[in-house]
């Protein structure tokens, strides 16, 4: 791969132990996967933080770096956390997890990260622009940045996007090249599409189905910037769809379409077998909206779902900081309160302990989170719409 005099530098350690560590790793992400140069990138999005996820090794990797005082290059922003950063104790979080959890934090911060822990930094500060190369790690922002921004990131790991934000720099390689963009797959969709949970569930389908591939969607006649996100969040957690083109939607749609492509099909039918298949509980101990993170229109759409209910068991919706305090603004937490739910900020069903807080079967309306409790959480899923389970806690 081709290196300037300054990445040399880098790479020799003229430029300071972290730097040589950190741009050794990209080199060799570089070489692995036939990189010609490094390029700069705009942002970067780094995973691992949960201490779920991470654990004392993780912890004690990231606390050694920030001894190092290693300053990011670019505007860095984090997964989500393990933990509501600020209303833990009133969640009832265990008081030992939480002080490994701020350790996490604070080790980020030193490296001057922003500290906001979230899977839409892209609703939250950080937008990237058309063609922008990025380091992101978190699979739904990734699917969201390549696909319906157009911006250009690889499925990092949490150490390549920590490398990648410091040294400001990563090796161009797949989706930063636009012939690794085109389609690969097309997709007809006959089913008719109109929830949340819906886009969910035909991700679900069609990540399982293409697994790593790129596919083009025929059929889909609307889509809200919400469903979007839930149809590639979903794809991303049944199969590894880091990208995918709609026609008339996506912005790369038209430059990237390839004819010939093997064409696979969905309908009705298949949409009522996937949520069959996510079904795998029957009443839920809680219910948790927002994977990805809750926008503004999610949380405000529930605040009008709860309008005169009173829930006779949890529900939560979790959502970034900014979020947070723009629905505090709006008076949607408090009518969310009154009914008895919580907007939780940092955090998530999937990477919060919640098998230890207690709960056995969660409802979701999100594709990617039913994946996922099963396997990260031991949970028993009901996957619904946000009405339907709504409806299902008020009973
Ligand atoms: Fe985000 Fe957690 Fe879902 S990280 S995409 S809310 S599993």
């Amino acid at each position: 791969m081709y290196l300037t005099k300054e990445q040399e530098k880098m790479l020799n350690g003229e430029k300071g132990k972290v730097i040589e560590k950190m741009f050794r790793l990209l080199v060799r992400l570089g070489d692995i996967y036939g990189a010609d140069q490094m390029i700069p990138i705009g942002s970067a999005q780094v995973s691992g933080v949960s201490f779920k996820s991470i654990g004392f090794p993780g912890l004690e990797f990231l606390e050694d770096i920030a001894s190092k005082n290693p300053e990011v290059k670019v505007l860095t922003f984090l997964n989500p956390a393990g933990m509501d950063l600020e209303d833990w104790k009133k969640l009832n979080y265990p008081a030992d997890f939480a002080k490994h959890q701020l350790r996490i934090i604070d080790a980020f911060k030193r490296m001057g990260i922003v500290i906001t822990s979230t899977c839409t930094p892209y609703l939250a500060g950080n937008l990237p622009r058309f063609g922008e190369h990025l380091a992101w790690s978190e699979s739904s922002a990734i699917s969201f940045a390549n696909s319906v921004i157009g911006a250009r990131t690889n499925r990092e790991g949490g150490p390549s996007a920590l490398a990648a934000a410091i040294c400001g720099l990563t090796p161009n390689y797949g989706l930063h090249l636009s012939e690794k963009r085109k389609a690969q797959v097309r997709v007809k969709v006959n089913a008719s599409l109109k929830t949340f949970s819906d886009f969910g569930a035909l991700g679900y389908l069609v990540g399982m189905e293409v697994k790593n591939k790129i596919p083009y969607f025929v059929g889909i006649k609307n889509a809200s910037t919400d469903q979007l996100k839930a149809l590639g969040a979903a794809m991303a957690a049944s199969g590894a769809v880091a990208l995918y083109h709609v026609e008339g939607i996506t912005p790369e749609a038209k430059t990237m379409m390839r004819e010939g492509l093997e064409q696979i099909e969905f309908g009705d039918k298949d949409l009522e077998d996937a949520y069959q298949k996510l079904n795998t509980g029957e009443k839920p101990d809680i219910v948790i909206f927002g994977c990805p993170h809750a926008s503004l229109q999610e949380i405000g759409r529930l605040a009008s779902e709860l309008e005169g209910k009173k829930l006779k068991r949890p529900i939560w919706i979790c959502t970034s900081r900014m979020m947070k305090e723009v629905a505090n603004r709006m008076g949607y937490t408090d009518r969310i309160e009154r009914a008895g739910g919580k907007v939780v900020a940092d955090t998530c069903m999937v990477v919060a302990p919640i098998e230890k807080m207690g709960y056995k079967t969660t409802g979701v309306n999100s594709g990617k989170a039913a994946c996922y409790l099963p396997g990260f959480c031991k949970q028993k899923v009901v996957f619904g719409s946000m009405s339907d389970l709504v409806e299902e806690q008020s009973k």
